[in-house]
């Protein structure tokens, strides 16, 4: 807060003398210089549809099935990206977190009895990257994982409390030169009957069929993401004392950490938002795409490259991930909070007022609209942008882009899809 004031003074002091120097003719700038809506913005640019930046976010164009990335997508103009996070890094940290509460609380965690540490696992969509990566992570450092095609099989097991389930296999951890049985007794795709992925409510009805028919069996509960995982906490394994690990840091989850949620990984979406608006930005400013990003701008913004990296070769930006957990959790109480370097106000005279059409590909999803579309909304008038958000309903990709009816209307766009293959059903639109 403190800080946000500092940077408004400074740029209050800094217009007032660019004022003063006389350079006269800023006058229609400042009048659309709030970013917020409440001034009529119209896109100023001159440029055909096709042309202008655009930025994928959240879910990476890629093929569902093989995971390969859709090139043609993250290169359709000299102004595209991605921005995300590393998966690979952030599925290792949560596997490694669920082990190493499995390791620390050896001696109380079999809750019957039987030698097996039982485990239930919440999947988001088997066709999306992150959850894939996540399911992979917690299989590998479990050792539950089988390899499939060299890589770890990602696919549900469907209920495999007898341990005979081909898409795991029961893994073994020794403690204190003792060794115990880890068993995956059941997992899902948390898929609506409407089609919604990564469905909290489906999780929540999951965790109360296998609780009644095997519940003494599980000792953890997994989730890929904090959504569905405080859906089965609250409705299950929080008054059964079984811990629950989840994935974003949302604030809710992260307060159920005091509770007996187990813990969750952060994917930095304070450094994704920004960087989803900030490619943008610097491509409508018509400078180097690293501006406020690895290069400091004029306001003092960047990044450490601890928080991210950039993979040319992908056009991608991924933030990076931190485990979030009892030691630490009082930390991360608010997930939507600015990243400190990278929260001073942009100038509207050198960085006037564009418009940028953005949506959530699902209004209802718990990590996008409790933590990244707040984050966005709190940079957009660090960055002065006005932003129109649009929320899809997370499973048709038409509900969203009949809003893109008028595309000329806009300087920029932020795009996040229903499904990672269809990327086309955007692009056709900003090529005709
Ligand atoms: C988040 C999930 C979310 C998904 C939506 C992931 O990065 O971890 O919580 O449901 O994005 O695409
Ligand atoms: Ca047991």
């Amino acid at each position: 807060m403190k800080k946000k004031w500092v940077a408004l003074m400074m740029t209050a002091v800094f217009a007032f003398s660019t004022a003063a120097c006389g350079s006269g003719n800023n006058a229609a700038t400042n009048d659309n210089q709030t970013g917020d809506g409440d001034t009529q913005v119209s896109s100023s640019s001159s440029s055909e549809n096709k042309d202008k930046p655009l930025v994928w976010f959240n879910r990476q164009p890629s093929n569902s099935s093989t995971g390969e990335l859709d090139q043609t997508a993250l290169n359709f103009n000299k102004d595209t990206y991605y921005v995300g996070f590393d998966a690979n890094q952030g599925a290792e940290l949560q596997g490694q977190m669920v082990k190493d509460y499995i390791e620390q609380n050896i001696d109380k965690i079999d809750r019957n009895g039987d030698g097996i540490i039982g485990y239930v696992l919440a999947i988001g969509d088997i066709g999306h990257n992150d959850s894939i990566a996540r399911t992979r992570g917690v299989r590998k450092a479990l050792g539950t994982g089988v390899e499939k095609d060299g890589n770890i099989d990602s696919e549900p097991t469907g209920t495999n409390t007898d341990g005979t389930s081909a898409a795991v296999q029961d893994g073994t951890i020794e403690v204190g030169g003792k060794e115990y049985t880890i068993r995956e007794l059941a997992s899902q795709e948390m898929k609506n009957s409407a089609g919604a992925t990564w469905d909290a409510a489906t999780a929540g009805n999951a965790i109360g069929t296998w609780s009644s028919s095997f519940g003494d069996q599980i000792d953890v509960v997994v989730s890929n993401n904090d959504g569905m995982g405080m859906s089965m906490f609250n409705a299950w394994s929080k008054d059964n004392g079984v811990p629950t690990f989840g994935y974003d840091a949302n604030s809710d989850a992260v307060a159920a950490i005091a509770d007996g949620y187990g813990g969750t990984i952060s994917q930095h979406a304070d450094v994704q938002a920004y960087l989803t608006l900030r490619v943008l930005r610097n491509a409508l400013d018509g400078v180097d795409v690293d501006t406020g990003i690895g290069t400091p701008d004029d306001a003092g913004n960047v990044l450490s490259d601890d928080v991210y990296v950039y993979k040319a070769d992908e056009r991608s930006y991924y933030s990076l991930n931190v485990a979030v957990t009892a030691d630490n959790y009082k930390d991360f109480t608010d997930s939507t909070v600015v990243w400190a370097p990278v929260s001073n106000q942009l100038d509207a005279s050198a960085h006037p007022t564009k418009k940028v059409w953005l949506n959530i590909y699902n209004a209802s999803d718990n990590f996008l609209s409790s933590t990244y579309q707040p984050l966005l909304q709190n940079y957009d008038d660090l960055l002065n942008l006005d932003v129109e958000y649009i929320g899809g309903d997370g499973q048709t990709e038409s509900n969203i882009t009949n809003r893109l009816g008028n595309p000329s209307q806009y300087d920029a766009f932020a795009i996040n899809m229903v499904k990672t293959d269809n990327a086309a059903s955007y692009t056709a639109i900003l090529n005709q």
